[in-house]
């Protein structure tokens, strides 16, 4: 199969959370197992240019519609990870992608719009005939109504459109005046069966759209996908969800197991892996040493949180997290950022009181994105915590027990799907690896943090095989990938048996 990804982020060069570790790692196992896959995304002034290989400029330039006249798009062709990627940098006046940052621009409907143009126009310019177009949440949710309305007609026409939702929480809604300028027909699209949103007649709803046209709809884990056709859970999609049940269903994500290796991890002090565990305190100190944290007492557990800090995560829990695993004896390092000014604002001055307390021996928060000390924190940690409100499928989870550390993670989502609790009668042993909570509160937290602080305090030999057990899991793309293979044939079959 010939597969174009269509994304506006992509793990390592442009990542900020798990959508561009989804885009890469989906990517290269697609590639494994023979397929053509190419990888479309925006060319940002942030990203990290050091990743791509071989980056260059095309000669001839790649014009685009948008705001009824055309604009130049300079493109850019290189490799990430051994993957073909095209960047796509807009000669438009507004500069598109050159903010800084990636998302949180008070233009992002236009930014994203305009991307999705361009990129269908790079591929039918560029002459591909690609079998499916894979595009991923709402930036690049144009896609799906672009290529029937406008791109079918302009002769591409070889592929089928497959969709996935990664968080049904951003759906990229705006006024309905704003869909004409990347082309679309606002009188045609702004129907409550097409992509008016359900909150008001002048509104539309650019994921409602590509869940209505595209032929392959997911989303990033079966228990969310349930979640989803839900009136609590769809956001205001569950009706339309509903009505394309046929062609949505949930993946769950796998892990890039060659990025996220800790036998390999060159970010680690020390490697290890499933069969020698002993590396794994040497990281430990590490980390200790490195934040300023005591490591009086090496049998200490010690507690990490590694996150988006944002509500879906339960940043009420998380801050309760840290207070408790003290008073349990624990030690906690959180790594967070947040978009939102406030809630940054509100772990800064709890660091500052730790600090005032002197507690920062045993809890470090370091709010910033840090994929390097990351590494070394799940690597360093004995349990991990992902107190989430929802979770769509969380990769952090999987990357913390590839590197021996335990979740502790809410019953919701894709958490549901991997993470089971050691006391759990009803799911066979084989898949027990974890503590689970149900209610979003602190008493239900507490209830599975205190008993992973038990198991680990008083049962060492059953917890070094806990530890073992999870390093052994298979958390990567190659079941899953298989999954997107078998929907990309069976639609790509439908089409031929159509055209017939
Ligand atoms: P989401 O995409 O909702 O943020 P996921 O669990 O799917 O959540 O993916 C999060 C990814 O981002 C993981 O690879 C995690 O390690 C990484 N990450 C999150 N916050 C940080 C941070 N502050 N520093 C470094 N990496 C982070
Ligand atoms: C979103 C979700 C997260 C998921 C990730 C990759 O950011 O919040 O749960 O793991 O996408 O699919």
């Amino acid at each position: 199969l010939h597969v174009i990804h269509i994304a506006a982020e992509m793990a390592p060069v442009a990542k900020v959370g798990g959508l561009g570790d989804v885009v890469t790692g989906l990517s290269k196992a697609l590639q494994k197992k023979g397929h053509l896959v190419e990888i479309v995304i925006p060319k940002y002034d942030c990203m990290r240019y050091e990743l791509i290989t071989d980056l260059k400029a095309l000669d001839v330039p790649v014009e685009s519609y948008f705001d009824g006249r055309l604009f130049n798009n300079k493109i850019w062709v290189g490799t990430v990870e051994g993957l073909p990627v095209y960047l796509i940098e807009p000669l438009h006046p507004n500069k598109f992608f050159w903010r800084g940052q990636y998302y949180g621009e008070q233009d992002d409907f236009k930014r994203f719009s305009f991307f999705s143009r361009a990129a269908l126009e790079l591929i039918l310019q560029a002459g591909k005939k690609p079998d499916i177009i894979h595009c991923h949440d709402w930036q690049t949710a144009f896609v799906a109504p672009l290529y029937w309305d406008v791109y079918v007609a302009k002769g591409l026409n070889s592929a089928r459109i497959c969709f996935t939702c990664h968080n049904f929480e951003y759906q990229g809604t705006a006024s309905a005046s704003e869909l004409g300028s990347c082309g679309l027909d606002v009188y045609q699209l702004n129907r409550p069966d097409r992509m008016q949103d359900h909150s008001a007649n002048d509104r539309i709803n650019p994921v409602k759209g590509a869940v209505v046209f595209s032929n392959i709809v997911t989303t990033v884990s079966p228990s969310y996908a349930q979640e989803v056709q839900t009136t609590e859970g769809g956001r205001g999609l569950h009706t339309t969800l509903n009505s394309h049940s046929k062609k949505f269903v949930g993946i769950l994500n796998g892990i890039d197991t060659d990025a996220w290796n800790p036998a390999t991890d060159q970010l680690l002090k020390v490697q290890y892996n499933a069969f020698d565990i002993e590396g794994k305190s040497e990281n430990k100190e590490a980390l200790r040493r490195y934040l300023g944290m005591s490591s009086a007492n090496a049998r200490q557990p010690l507690v990490a949180c590694i996150t988006r800090l944002v509500p879906q995560k339960g940043v009420h829990l998380i801050r309760h997290a840290i207070y408790r695993t003290l008073e349990l004896g624990g030690q906690f390092v959180l790594l967070g950022s947040s978009p939102v000014p406030q809630i940054q604002e509100s772990f800064r001055e709890f660091e500052d009181i730790s600090n005032h307390f002197k507690s920062h021996e045993h809890a470090r928060l370091i709010l910033k994105y840090d994929e390097s000390l990351s590494h070394l924190i799940y690597a360093a940690s004995d349990m991990f915590i992902i107190p989430s409100i929802f979770e769509p499928c969380g990769l952090t989870q999987m990357i913390a027990m590839r590197y021996g550390s335990i979740p502790i993670a809410r019953k919701t989502g894709g958490l549901n799907d991997s993470v089971f609790d050691v006391d759990d009668d009803t799911i066979p042993v084989q898949y027990r690896n974890g503590f689970t909570f149900l209610k979003a509160d602190e008493q239900g937290f507490n209830n599975a943090l205190e008993r992973a602080v038990y198991h680990y305090k008083n049962n060492g030999d059953g917890w070094k095989k806990l530890v073992q057990k999870d390093m052994s899991i298979d958390f990567s793309w190659d079941t899953s990938s298989s999954l997107y293979v078998e929907l990309y044939e069976k639609s790509v079959a439908r089409a031929r048996a159509l055209n017939r």
